[in-house]
């Protein structure tokens, strides 16, 4: 392989899905990861298959369905969690375990409440034993960049000695400069020469805003792996975002020398697709997928972009995907046209999948004069959460006058199949229709976050909803999309209720699993 190809290892579905809130299901996750294999990254990380049953089975699921990159799942390094991973990934063509433990005193000591001889212990079972599954072997001294180095260098030693082809370095708190960081991993060459042998690989977290310039200057001391996850999702201020990193290194490629196996032109859509099933919303400014990454504002820039586009762009939108893309249907498009557009769109669907989305495309196309790629995406990424979903949205009315509070009526389907009907009186639209929707299910929910957006622009553009609510402690995250605000919110909201209810299912069977003795 070229010496300065930078293997991206996408970690969007375990470090991205830690952020709170995010629930997502199998059938989605199994789509994001479908959608990082057309990117093509090299890696996805598909989950840590002993934290949940839902986990093991989106990991199983995307190893034995989705072909080309390696499939990786992650587990401390103890023997259970290494097992429950090697069976996850097993059907994998290129099946990877990512084992790890702190090297740091700091979480030897507080967290793991060990000493520094039981974490080398642990180190070597942890990795013989993955290697007795799979030859692939991912390694990661966690908390490494607060650890001493010469001790981590000592860990990485017997990881390299029990056979890990991977050693990442994260800097799990996002504690490090660039500098410091390319420093640590510079010595940590020097103390342990056999790390050139194996792929050298970053994972920076984002907490001082340095994530992806700790990444780069870790990849120019070395590093041929980048940990990266679509929007910079993850855990508290998220992982270095894969789409900056990518650009980064396509965009300067003549002065850095670096390549990747990314096709670029698929971000936009991968970024979409993510912020929509995770209902993380993309900040308007974000650098290469934001609203606004390609829009001009000044009129000295915008007259500098229509005389010569380079004059305040150093990237063209069509290379990430954003433009070029003219595919529009009509209300007069009938079943094949729409599913070839899907086809080119890279959504395979076809018999009773088609036909829904083929009945909400219509649906739409009534409403809407032109239905673009955007909003075909938003709609079929908007199905596709159906599968799974306990509540639905019947029907509703909503009395809107500014002379008296709002009323909204419901009819909402249970998971038994049960028109439930329930009315609120409320203080605007959207919270008289989530108060009728509690008093339908008769629960308790608590709106945390709500937001609306365009799809696309124009006066009759699709509008997608985002709902954050809380169940019982339960947090959870459901979108809606229609062109009728009212009716996306409300979809939105008994969205994330039946999400709600199945993260508040699953703890219950856990704790019955656990209260449950062993045969
Ligand atoms: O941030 C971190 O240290 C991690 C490890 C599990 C690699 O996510
Ligand atoms: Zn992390």
């Amino acid at each position: 392989m070229d010496p300065d190809r930078v293997v991206i290892f996408d970690t969007t579905l375990r470090d991205g899905e830690q952020s709170p809130g995010i629930s997502l299901n199998t059938t989605e996750k199994l789509e994001i990861a479908h959608q990082l294999a057309r990117l093509g990254v090299d890696v996805i990380e598909a989950g840590f298959p002993i934290s949940s049953p839902g986990d093991f089975e989106a990991v199983q699921a995307i190893a034995r369905e989705v072909h080309g990159p390696v499939i990786a799942g992650l587990a401390r390094a103890q023997a259970p969690d290494i097992e429950r991973a090697a069976e996850a990934v097993r059907d994998s063509e290129r099946p990877r375990i990512h084992t790890f433990i702190s090297t740091s005193d700091i979480h030897i000591e507080h967290q793991l409440q060990s000493t520094r001889e039981d974490v080398k212990g642990q180190a070597r079972a942890a990795v013989a034993h993955a290697r007795s599954f799979v030859s692939d072997v991912e390694f990661s001294p966690m908390d490494a960049t607060r650890a001493d180095v010469e001790f981590t260098a000592e860990v990485l030693q017997i990881a390299l000695d029990e056979g890990a082809t991977t050693i990442n370095i994260p800097d799990t708190v996002g504690y490090a400069t660039p500098q410091e960081y390319a420093g640590f991993l510079g010595r940590l060459y020097e103390l342990v020469p056999a790390l050139h042998d194996v792929v050298l690989s970053v994972h920076c977290h984002d907490d001082l805003g340095l994530a992806v310039a700790n990444s780069l200057a870790g990849v120019q001391a070395g590093a041929r792996q980048v940990e990266c996850a679509i929007n910079g999702i993850g855990e508290r201020a998220g992982n270095a975002s894969l789409e900056e990193i990518v650009m980064l290194l396509a965009t300067r490629a003549a002065h850095l020398g670096y390549s990747t196996g990314i096709n670029t032109r698929e971000i936009a859509r991968t970024s979409r697709m993510v912020s929509r099933l995770t209902g993380y919303p993309v900040q308007p400014n974000k650098a290469i997928v934001g609203r606004n990454a390609f829009a001009h504002e000044s009129g000295i820039h915008q007259d500098g972009v229509l005389k010569e586009r380079t004059t305040f762009e150093i990237m063209d939108a069509t290379t990430i995907g954003l433009e070029g893309n003219d595919l529009v249907l009509g209300k007069h498009s009938g079943r094949h046209a729409l599913r070839s557009a899907l086809h080119e769109l890279g959504f395979q669907l076809d018999g009773q999948a088609l036909n829904t989305a083929f009945k909400r495309f219509k649906e739409i196309a009534d409403r809407k004069k032109h239905v673009t790629a955007m909003d075909l995406e938003a709609l079929v990424t908007d199905e596709l959460r159906d599968e799974l979903r306990s509540y639905t949205l019947e029907w509703f009315d909503v009395d809107v006058s500014n002379r008296r509070p709002p009323h909204a009526r419901v009819a909402v389907r249970n998971p038994d199949g049960l028109e439930m009907l329930g009315d609120f009186t409320g203080d605007g639209p959207v919270d008289a229709i989530f108060r009728a929707i509690n008093s339908a299910t008769r629960r308790e929910a608590r709106l945390r976050e709500f937001r609306i957006d365009a799809v696309t622009g124009g006066q009759d553009a699709l509008g997608e909803a985002s709902v954050v609510l809380e169940l019982a402690g339960q947090s959870a995250a459901g979108q809606g999309v229609s062109t009728d605000i009212i009716e996306a919110a409300a979809q939105a909201y008994v969205r994330a209720l039946s999400n709600a209810e199945r993260k508040l299912l699953a703890v219950e069977e856990e704790e019955e699993a656990e209260l449950t003795p062993a045969p």
